[in-house]
């Protein structure tokens, strides 16, 4: 809910001094200063803001104060600037109404400060977006620039504005701004060659010269170092609080926000460079033959520079500083100039420069924020002119700003007077004419085109023949005279002949806002404002872009011999223009008010604010405003806030608001001619009859807060009282819930509890009993069990006991055996009749029936084997079985001729063709062919011959040409004869008397001794069938060879390698055999 106040809660002293009471100056001072005070620096004069200079920064300026201010009433909060903008503001956007804000006040007052906060408030509660915001900020940022360029620090302000400034800013339909026009007036040029002590020249002469970069300053030909320029006066430089350099580059960036380009910004520093150049050129006389003085530059080097700057031809200018082309009609005379005169141009030169560069500025940056669409904006204008100025000694620029003051005053009062006629017409209120004090008579004896002063100076500048200040002012007198405002020693009124506060060369006019005296010496120069046409075509020749568009007068193609219009005219004329201008919109003013001349905060200086409440005609304002009612209000606010005054009003009241503040009135009986109903608003006459209802009201609220109070602390008790009960019903009942809960609870435990310790216990006292009942029928079972089982073998013992170990036995050997064989089937050891594994035996009662089962395994594997053979490998086996019989254990050779299988036919004789012939003539089947040797009984070496055993005979052939040497029936042999050693010797002993023995018995050897004698016994034994051939294995034997009897004795001799045995002839009856070892 949005809270209603008023400019009357709260206040601090009288925030409208129209509700001053009494109203006297003392009184409206006292009022100023009491609110200055308590940093209440604005105070409203109805619509009027009048604004102390608090000289520091005070925390109301803050976006939430923007905020506050917004969209509210202009009565409604406290006063302030941002009150007046809004109200411009909201009027413009709403109701289509132009407006302008006049600003003024004395220099150092504030005026640009607040022409500042008011674009600062628009900008910040108007429309956004992109293009807006770009308005906006060009709008903002012109400021900077202007103030760099016009504004300088003079004894009274340190950042005061030499120039008067308009500014018209545009909006749309919605109320975003669009664009804007600035107008500048009178720019104080004369500071640009001179200033007074303690003050400065413009600042950006000091900013370029700090804040420049090294480069940008070679680059202008200029030195760092402020005291190198005549133009700059050195007592005050530097400036506290104010960083030039800081300054310089907020300019440049401003200047690049608003759109200047980056080589106009380059030719406008050149320009301020060539002042300063300017300043520093100086003159010498040079001697004529004509008796006067020529001017001459002394020193060339700054001209030259500064024409290098701006390309200018050094010689022209230097020409026209020296002499001075007057034209007349159709003649030129060309005068010398003298070096005052010389300075004189110079200086006017540097003025014209730098004002006319000031315009272009302002035209320069009108170019950028002018609006784009052509279609008609709503205006808000924003005046920023200087204020009435009252100095000791004034002269033409005073002159000029007080009459543009009285031109600011008089349209004041116009227009106040106006709009307060018009609040009256439309509220249907008896018009009662208001006297007040009309300067329209000063402005008269100012700008009357016949008579009036500055017609008069125009016309002395004009005039052939000698003028001077001192012609002027007696043109003054005389024509003057006669005016009530216009005071002069000489004048024709004689009461001033003894006034020595007036000096004869001066005159005095009686402004509105006091008397002020003014010095005429320069008025006539001011007013000419002369620059030597030499100078301007010179500057024309420049080859220098902005320098040319400076100057078009000095264009040689457009010589115009009329005098340029004067300085009065021209102020007069724009001055014209501002004020129409002016007339067309809805005036706001801001009367801005220096509280002291130290620049200091917290002083309120009484004099000095006397003064200026004086000539601001703020005393006049209050009385013009008052003249009819000093107050009003519309119906509504006024009902809302003094109801509570009236039991009918109070606290509601139901009928049209009008009807409401008519009965309140009437209840408190105030006086009829005090008030007077409008359509819209009640008027009222007097401050005293508000501050009486401000003041019942004020009684009445205490009595209101009292009840309001009591109701409210009746109800908070109340409701307090009210809340604790049903809390505490609520808490009863939640406790009981609970408690009984609680207790149901342990009620419930403590029967479970008793029911499971009763339930155990049962339970355990019948698990007891049957315990009990199970363990005796257990016993009596077991015992039933025990006395069977004696009694069952007591009565079978007689059965058990004979057999039982015998049949366990059988039975357990049955197993055994069973197992036995089973084990023995399963590890069966191989099938081959060499194979010697055998199980281990088990049982050692099983010994013998183990070994038996081994040799009847192994004969059942041989006769497995055997079965197997043909009848050829079954004779082998059958001869080696013989040879085995013979042999085993008696011939130690045997063992080795064990695995030599019996091939029989070692020569393959029937398919060798050396025997073929040997072969032929065997008629039986060679059983044996083998190469033997003989041993020769004679010395015991052995002859090889062939060995051939066929079916019936053995026969002997020479083994080279295979003769039969000897074929011996076998019947006729008698028996064999074989060492026991390991030699093939073998003695074939035939029968006595047989065919063969008669060359006696073969001693022989052979390789294949066992299967030669088993051979021959197999088959000696068929062809005798005798059962068998004796076979003598001895170590001693005799042989008979022919007659003799040898006998051949076979002795172990050392072990040879190779070699067999030897046999050797000891004596006719024995050979000796000598058989190695074979160890
Ligand atoms: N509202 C304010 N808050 C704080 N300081 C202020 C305010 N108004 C003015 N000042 C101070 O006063 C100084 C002078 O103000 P300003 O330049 O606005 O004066 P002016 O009236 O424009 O003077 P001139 O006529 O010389 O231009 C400012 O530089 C600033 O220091
Ligand atoms: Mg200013």
């Amino acid at each position: 809910m949005e809270v209603k106040t008023s400019l009357l809660d709260n206040m601090i002293g009288v925030g409208d001094m129209v509700l001053l009471e009494p109203l006297t100056e003392d009184s409206f001072i006292e009022n100023l200063r009491n609110r200055f005070d308590h940093n209440e620096i604005y105070t409203y004069i109805g619509s009027v803001v009048i604004s102390m200079n608090p000289y520091r920064s005070l925390p109301i300026f803050t976006p939430e104060k923007v905020e506050e201010y917004r969209n509210r009433n202009f009565y409604e909060l406290s006063p302030h600037i941002y009150a007046l903008a809004d109200e411009a503001y909201r009027s413009l956007r709403d109701q289509d109404k132009d407006q302008c804000i006049l600003i003024t006040g004395e220099s150092g007052a504030g005026k640009t400060e607040a022409s500042k906060l008011v674009m600062s408030y628009v900008a910040a509660v108007c429309g956004k977006g992109q293009e807006v915001n770009k308005v906006k900020e060009q709008l903002l940022q012109s400021n900077p620039v202007l103030e760099a360029f016009g504004n300088a620090k003079t004894v009274r302000n340190d950042n005061s504005s030499r120039f008067g400034k308009y500014m018209d800013i545009e909006f749309d339909f919605k109320g975003d701004p669009v664009g804007g026009v600035i107008s500048n007036y009178l720019l104080e040029k004369s500071r640009v060659v001179k200033q007074p002590r303690g003050e400065r020249n413009f600042h950006i002469f000091y900013q370029l010269l700090s804040g420049a970069s090294d480069d940008t300053l070679r680059k202008l030909k200029l030195d760092r170092d402020f005291s190198k320029y005549n133009y700059l006066s050195l007592d005050s430089a530097n400036v506290n609080g104010l960083d030039d350099a800081a300054n310089f580059r907020t300019v440049r960036n401003a200047m690049q926000i608003v759109g200047f380009m980056e080589d106009e910004v380059q030719s406008v520093l050149e320009l301020v460079a060539a002042v300063l150049k300017l300043g520093n050129i100086e003159f010498k006389p040079e001697s004529r033959s004509n008796g006067y003085d020529e001017s001459r530059v002394k020193d060339k080097n700054d001209l030259k520079e500064m024409c290098e700057l701006l390309g200018i031809e050094q010689s022209v200018l230097e020409r026209a500083f020296s002499y001075r082309t007057v034209e007349a009609k159709l003649e030129k005379v060309s005068t010398t100039l003298n070096v005052s005169q010389a300075y004189y141009a110079r200086d006017a030169l540097a003025k014209n420069l730098y004002s006319r560069l000031f315009s272009w500025l302002v035209t320069r940056i009108n170019e950028s924020i002018k609006a784009q669409s052509k279609t008609r904006h709503k205006v808000m204008g924003v005046l920023d002119i200087y204020g009435f100025e009252i100095f000791e000694d004034n002269s033409f620029e005073q002159f000029i700003i007080n009459y543009c003051n009285e031109k600011l005053q008089q349209i004041f009062i116009e227009l106040t007077l106006r709009e307060e006629q018009e609040e009256y017409i439309r509220e249907d209120i008896e018009w009662t004419n208001i006297e007040y004090f009309n300067n329209a008579v000063i402005c008269d004896l100012i700008e009357n085109n016949q008579n009036g002063i500055l017609a008069m100076l125009d016309e002395e500048c004009l005039r052939p023949g000698t003028v001077t200040d001192i012609t002027f002012l007696d043109k003054l007198n005389t024509v003057c005279a006669e005016h009530q405002h216009f005071e002069s020693r000489l004048s024709k009124n004689s009461k001033f002949l003894t006034d020595h506060s007036l000096p004869h060369s001066c005159f005095r006019i009686q402004h509105y806002a006091g008397k002020v005296l003014y010095r005429v010496e320069g008025f006539m120069d001011k007013n000419n404002d002369l620059l030597y046409r030499d100078l301007s075509q010179a500057m024309y020749k420049a080859n220098h872009k902005l320098i040319k568009q400076l100057f078009p007068e000095g264009n040689p193609a457009k010589v115009n011999l009329k005098r340029p219009p004067t300085a009065g005219f021209q102020f007069k004329h724009s001055v014209g223009t501002l004020m129409r201008n002016l007339q067309t919109k809805n005036p706001n003013y801001i009367r801005c008010v220096k509280p002291n001349d130290k620049k200091a905060p917290r002083i309120f200086t009484d004099s000095l604010v006397r003064h200026q409440v004086a000539y601001l005609g703020l005393m006049e304002n209050v009385r013009v405003r008052r003249a009819g009612y000093a107050y009003r209000q519309a119906y509504e606010p006024c009902l809302e806030r003094y109801k509570m005054l009236c039991k009918q009003t109070w606290p509601h009241w139901k009928g049209p608001t009008r009807e409401g503040v008519e009965v309140l009135m009437a209840d408190l009986q105030v006086s009829t001619e005090e008030f007077a109903y409008g359509n819209s608003k009640i008027f009222i006459r007097n401050p005293r009859t508000l501050f009486s209802l401000e003041e019942k009201r004020r009684g009445c609220l205490e009595n209101l807060a009292a009840l309001i109070q009591k109701i409210y602390r009746g109800w908070k008790c109340r409701t307090h009282f009210l809340l604790l009960k049903h809390s505490q019903v609520v808490v009863a009942a939640w406790y009981r819930r609970y408690a009984q809960q609680k207790k149901y609870t342990q009620i419930k435990s403590a029967t479970i509890m008793v029911q499971s310790y009763s339930r155990g216990w049962k339970a355990r006292k019948i698990l007891r009993e049957l315990k009990h009942q199970k363990r005796c029928e257990e016993a009596a079972t077991t015992i039933a069990a025990y006395w069977h089982g004696t009694q069952v073998r007591r009565e079978y013992r007689k059965f058990f006991r004979a057999n039982a170990g015998r049949k366990i036995y059988s039975f357990i050997m049955q197993r055994l055996m069973q197992k036995y064989f089973l084990g023995l089937k399963r590890d069966l050891p191989s099938m081959s009749p060499i194979g010697g594994s055998w199980p281990t035996r088990p049982y050692r009662f099983l010994d013998t029936a183990h070994t038996e089962l081994r040799s009847i395994f192994h004969h059942w594997r041989c006769k497995k084997y055997r079965s197997r053979f043909t009848d050829e490998r079954k004779a082998v086996f059958e001869e080696k079985l013989q040879a085995s019989e013979i042999f085993k254990d008696k011939k130690a050779l045997y063992p080795s001729s064990v695995g030599q299988p019996f091939r029989g036919d070692y020569l393959e004789i029937s398919k060798n063709p050396k025997y073929q012939k040997l072969s032929s003539a065997m008629d039986e089947k060679v059983l044996l062919a083998d190469v033997v040797n003989k041993i020769n009984r004679a010395n015991g070496k052995g002859t090889a011959r062939i060995f051939l055993l066929t079916k019936n005979n053995f026969v002997l052939a020479d083994q080279k040409t295979g003769q039969v040497k000897a074929s011996v029936p076998l019947p006729d042999l008698a028996s064999i004869s074989v060492s026991t050693q390991n030699d093939g010797f073998f003695a074939l002993k035939l029968k006595e008397g047989s065919a063969g023995a008669t060359k006696g018995d073969f001693l022989l050897s052979s390789e294949h001794l066992i299967e030669i004698i088993t051979k021959l016994r197999r088959t000696g034994a068929t062809a005798v069938n005798h059962d068998h051939l004796d076979i003598d294995i001895s170590d001693e034997f005799l042989v008979q060879f022919k007659q003799d009897k040898v006998c051949v004795k076979f002795v172990q001799g050392a072990p040879k390698n190779g070699n067999g045995a030897s046999c050797k002839r000891k004596n006719n009856r024995l050979l000796e055999v000598s058989v190695p070892s074979t160890a």
